[in-house]
């Protein structure tokens, strides 16, 4: 067709019609909407209120896989639940929060936790789906190494697909790359891995507030790194003989 007559054409119809036009001649596949075509999502607290929320299939999963590093003395974020539910062999658990909702053991910013909590005392810090909530981020990074013993662990995650929270602040979405860049600047010398969990349908799932139990194991599993819904963090501070 010629150029001249396809702007006709075009201008004939219109970009909705001309879209449709292109997707039956491309053969491309038309979207069924359903119930999905809305504006409010299914809950407006990422799924609670219908099961267990989607990144939490990535977070779970994460600290099931770590458990014999949640052991010993462990810090942890608001409340002590993780460190409960997965550690092993506890010696004792803190817990530090810039609120005091949940009376924890240390209430600071941990960005300017220098006369609060001791340095070198934890094995493990556990920071689930915290990381967007650091304002100074890389101040918080700084004292969440100082406080672990060589040798200690920190296990965290940071959201990606999933809605802003809407009663405390929320500031970042980065990717595993972000992350990464940030993590090795303030954590240099340590082991860090940072990995990204989820695909597109459990990003449209989690953005959307549907629960995991509506998706299906064989679905949660599949790793797209375009997609992420939740990225997880281990590091590793060296031992006082260096890196173990
Ligand atoms: C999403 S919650 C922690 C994870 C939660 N237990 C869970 O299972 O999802 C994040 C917590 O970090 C706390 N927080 C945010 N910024 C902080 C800071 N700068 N220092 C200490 N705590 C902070 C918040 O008050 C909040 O209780």
């Amino acid at each position: 067709m010629k150029p001249m007559v396809r702007e006709r054409i075009a201008r004939l119809l219109g970009p909705r019609w001309m879209m449709r036009l292109r997707r039956v001649a491309r053969a491309q596949e038309r979207p069924r909407w359903g119930n999905l075509r809305r504006l409010a999502p299914f809950s407006a607290n990422y799924g609670f209120d219908r099961g267990t929320p989607v990144d939490r299939y990535y977070l779970n999963g994460f600290l099931d896989r770590h458990r014999e590093l949640i052991t010993g003395r462990v810090l942890e974020v608001q409340t002590d639940g993780h460190a409960r539910r997965y550690g092993r062999d506890l010696e004792g658990v803190d817990t530090v929060d810039i609120r005091d909702d949940f009376r924890p053991t240390y209430l600071c910013d941990l960005a300017s936790s220098g006369l609060v909590v001791p340095s070198d005392r934890y094995d493990c810090f556990l920071l689930p789906n915290t990381l967007q909530h650091l304002r100074d981020v890389e101040g918080s990074l700084h004292h969440a190494l100082r406080v672990i013993k060589p040798g200690g662990v920190i296990l965290a995650s940071a959201a990606g697909f999933v809605p802003l929270t809407g009663d405390a602040p929320d500031y970042w979405r980065l990717s595993a790359r972000g992350w990464t860049e940030v993590l090795e600047r303030v954590w240099k010398g340590c082991e860090v891995r940072v990995e990204s969990h989820g695909n597109c349908l459990t990003a449209v799932a989690a953005l959307l507030g549907l629960a995991l139990e509506e998706l299906r194991p064989d679905e949660l599993d599949v790793h797209d790194p375009r997609y992420p819904v939740l990225t997880t963090v281990l590091c590793r501070k060296p031992s006082a003989g260096g890196l173990r």
